[in-house]
């Protein structure tokens, strides 16, 4: 067997994803013909990228105390990760979700899934963010951003930002894990509570596109990060942040 990665070994699981996009649209069309996340794309502004996100436990991810791409055959995560595939504009502020509440219906449970999350994209350059906590039977972290570094159109890196607990400290339904605000998991609708815990990703961009443009909606986000980013996501807000107000 080649030890180098093969062909996406998935068989793609259907989950429910909805993508939302907000900010200044970025004009022109979209220029990259790359729709596998297993492959390597160059990317200009304004242009799609997929990228995909598996869910597993923390240990699916590491072979031989190394963490491989899940692209990597070796990880044979087919038999034992859920898969979300997403396409957003490149340096457009976007917010993504996996609805589990919808997927629920398609066996898609996050917590026995493993309930970590990596996000890759990419083949020679296989691009992979560290595992972050997403859920387990006590706690449900559900808002993370993302951030995409390019340099000359090309994926580098990809890493999680942590949202900080400021907003939840103290609060009785509320954790923090890895500095961020997870809701006791029994407050989610699929155990019977009231908030949909579907997780939600804001995505930023940095570095330089093909053209060597620099991609500047990381900056923008950081920026916006003192604020609030709910009202750039005025859609998303009734379905997945205002219900949060219950708690505050
Ligand atoms: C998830 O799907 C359910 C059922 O289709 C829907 O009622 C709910 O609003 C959706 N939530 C989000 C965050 O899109
Ligand atoms: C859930 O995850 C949290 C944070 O990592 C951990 O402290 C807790 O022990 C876990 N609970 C279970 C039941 O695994």
């Amino acid at each position: 067997m080649a030890a180098s990665p093969s062909r996406c070994a998935w068989a793609v699981v259907v989950v429910v994803v909805a993508a939302l996009l907000a900010s200044e649209a970025a004009a022109g069309d979209d220029t990259n013909g790359v729709y596998e996340p297993c492959a390597d794309a160059m990317v200009q502004r304004g242009d799609g990228f997929t990228f995909g996100v598996a869910f597993a436990g923390r240990d699916a991810f590491f072979s031989g105390g190394v963490q491989l791409s899940p692209c990597d055959s070796r990880l044979s995560l087919a038999s034992r990760a859920q898969l979300a595939l997403f396409r957003p504009k490149v340096d457009e502020i976007s917010l993504l979700t996996v609805n589990t509440s919808a997927a629920a219906v398609a066996r898609f449970d996050l917590a026995s899934s493993g309930g970590y999350m990596v996000a890759f994209a990419g083949r020679k350059y296989a691009a992979r963010s560290s595992p972050v906590f997403v859920s387990n039977s006590s706690y449900s972290v559900t808002s993370f951003t993302l951030v995409f570094e390019f340099k000359k159109g090309t994926l580098q890196n990809l890493y999680w930002k942590a949202n900080g607990c400021s907003t939840c400290l103290g609060n009785p339904s509320f954790a923090c894990v890895d500095q961020s605000c997870a809701i006791k998991t029994s407050e989610c609708t699929s155990k019977g509570g009231k908030v949909d815990c579907s997780p939600g990703i804001q995505l930023a961009f940095s570095g330089t596109d093909k053209h060597e443009a620099v991609l500047n909606s990381w900056y923008e986000v950081s920026r916006l990060q003192q604020y609030s980013l709910v009202g750039l996501f005025s859609n998303l807000k009734d379905s997945l942040t205002s219900q949060f107000s219950m708690f505050f």
